[in-house]
This record gives C-alpha cells, sequence and structure tokens, in this order.
C-alpha cells in the first residue's frame, strides 16, 4: 500500500546500498562518510562517559547514531529490552548496563558485518545478557508483548515501509511498554530528486519523513507520543547533506512513545 510516509524508492537498489554503507562503518570506522560516527559524536550527543568507559570500545568507534535518548528510557533493573538497526552494539551494550543481571537486550539488525562485529564483542567481553540476531525490523522474530522498552537509533528513515515498523514495534511491546528511539524527520516534505537518491537515503536524509507523518504513523500503530526533543548536537558533513538538511529542515529528533 502506498503511504504517505512510504516513499518511492526502489527497495533492492536501497538494500544494498544500506548494506554496503554499514558493512563499511562496522569494518572501517574511520573511514569518510556523510555523517560522524565513533565517541566524539556519542558524548557530543549526550552520552554518559562512565557508560561508554564501561562497554567495549571498539563498538563505539562504529557508532553511527543520531541522538541520545537512554535519560528518556530509564531503563530500569530486570527489564527486557530490543534495540532496532543494532549496528556494531553500542545501544545494545549501554542498555546492558542499565537492564543488570536480571534484564536483558536483543539487538535486531540486517547488515552480517555488523552483526559479527556486535556478536564478537560480546564474546570477548563475556556479555551474557545480550543477544545479536538477524532479521529485517519490519518482520520481527520475537512474540508478541514480550519487550518493556524498544530502543533504536538512527534506522527507521532508512526503512521505506515505516508503518510496518511501528506495527511490529507495538506488536511486540508489552501493554504500557515505551519506544524511545532517536531518528531523522523532515519539517518539509523532501522532493522527489532526494527521495530518489538512494546514496542520500542510505546517508540517512532521503528516507527522512515529514515530522507529522512520523508522528501519525507511531500513533495509528497504538501508541501515545509523550515526548519529542530535538537533537541540535546532531549535524550532517557532507556537503549534499548538509544542503538538503538546510532546504527541507531534516533533523534529528529524539522522540518516548508509550504503547496504549
Ligand atoms: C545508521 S546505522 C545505526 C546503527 C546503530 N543503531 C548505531 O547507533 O550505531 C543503521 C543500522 O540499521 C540497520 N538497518 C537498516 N535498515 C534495516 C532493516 N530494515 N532491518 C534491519 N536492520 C536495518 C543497518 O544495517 C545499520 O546497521
Amino acid at each position: 500500500m502506498e503511504t504517505t510516509i512510504t516513499k518511492k524508492v526502489d527497495a533492492a537498489e536501497l538494500e544494498q546500498k544500506v548494506k554496503k554503507m554499514y558493512s563499511d562503518v562496522a569494518l572501517n570506522p574511520k573511514g569518510e562518510y556523510h555523517f560522524e560516527m565513533g565517541r566524539g559524536l556519542a558524548e557530543k550527543l549526550g552520552y554518559e562517559k562512565n557508560d561508554l568507559d564501561r562497554i567495549p570500545a571498539a563498538a563505539i568507534d562504529s557508532f553511527a547514531g543520531v541522538g541520545y535518548y537512554f535519560d528518556m528510557a530509564n531503563i530500569k533493573e530486570g527489564e527486557h529490552v530490543l534495540d532496532l538497526g543494532s549496528g556494531s552494539g553500542m545501544d545494545v551494550f549501554v542498555a546492558a548496563l542499565k537492564a543488570g543481571s536480571s534484564g536483558h537486550v536483543s539487538g535486531v539488525d540486517m547488515t552480517d558485518d555488523q552483526l559479527n562485529k556486535a556478536e564478537s564483542l560480546r564474546n570477548e567481553y563475556k556479555l551474557e545478557t545480550v543477544s545479536f540476531h538477524k532479521s529485517y525490523i519490519e518482520k520481527l522474530p520475537f512474540n508478541d508483548a514480550v519487550f518493556d522498552v524498544v530502543i533504536s537509533n538512527g534506522v527507521i528513515n532508512l526503512c521505506p515501509d515505516k508503518e510496518k515498523v511501528f506495527a511490529e514495534v507495538a506488536r511486540v511491546l508489552k501493554p504500557e511498554g515505551r519506544m524511545v528511539i532517536a531518528d531523522i524527520v523532515t519539517e518539509k516534505q523532501l522532493p522527489e530528486n532526494v527521495v530518489c537518491n538512494s546514496t542520500l537515503w542510505a546517508a540517512c536524509i532521503g528516507g527522512a519523513a515529514q515530522q507529522d507523518d512520523y508522528r501519525n504513523a507511531i500513533e495509528n500503530a497504538g501508541m501515545e507520543m509523550l515526548i519529542v526533543r530535538n537533537n541540535d548536537a546532531y549535524g550532517f558533513i557532507s556537503k549534499s547533506a548538509r544542503g538538503a538538511s538546510k532546504d527541507y529542515g531534516v533533523k534529528s529528533v529524539s522522540l518516548f512513545a508509550q504503547k496504549k
């Protein structure tokens, strides 16, 4: 079904571009990208130094998120947490610090090199309260109502069918469970030439939904949006990405929504 935020892009070509870009992010974190990465970015966005010091440094090197939300997520000891598009695992490892030895954090990603890196860090550091799963976030490999919190950082903008992702989030959350995410949205609708540019899409711009459409998709899935915060510290690097960002109000937000 074509909806307001289901964008016109070649989904197969896009998937290959996204996988290639985020394989590079896992294998070559010091490379040149449209976006910032690593510990400098994490600290700028608001991550606690003390948390970063307690998780594997190699996961931080490949961090390519767009915002901070752990203050809003307020993950408690014993909670079950799911990270959509977990990349090299940084947010999974931070969430595991909060959920403690009686909690569990599951990460899901579709890119093998990201998953392999996260999994090998899990094994090397014997982090037994986390697990990584290969899956599309549009079709999650979990039963209904099993998670207290769903987190995600810089991922849902990459998905052509955002309604499907939010429907899956609502399905796997327990009643009153929370979705706390950072993502890229726009103030104005993006024009076709930006939406159909799969390189800008893979760089977290082309797939960004207009902010009211994004909110409607979350609420239509059965969640109530309670907090929206702009992440002013986040900015794009390349000229093309900065140009699109300025023209259409492309920005990072952190959001808190609760399942009804
Ligand atoms: C911008 S990176 C962010 C990774 C991680 N959250 C972080 O903060 O470093 C986006 C990640 O989402 C994954 N991804 C994108 N679309 C996906 C989908 N439809 N299903 C599963 N994973 C996806 C990519 O493979 C990539 O690892």
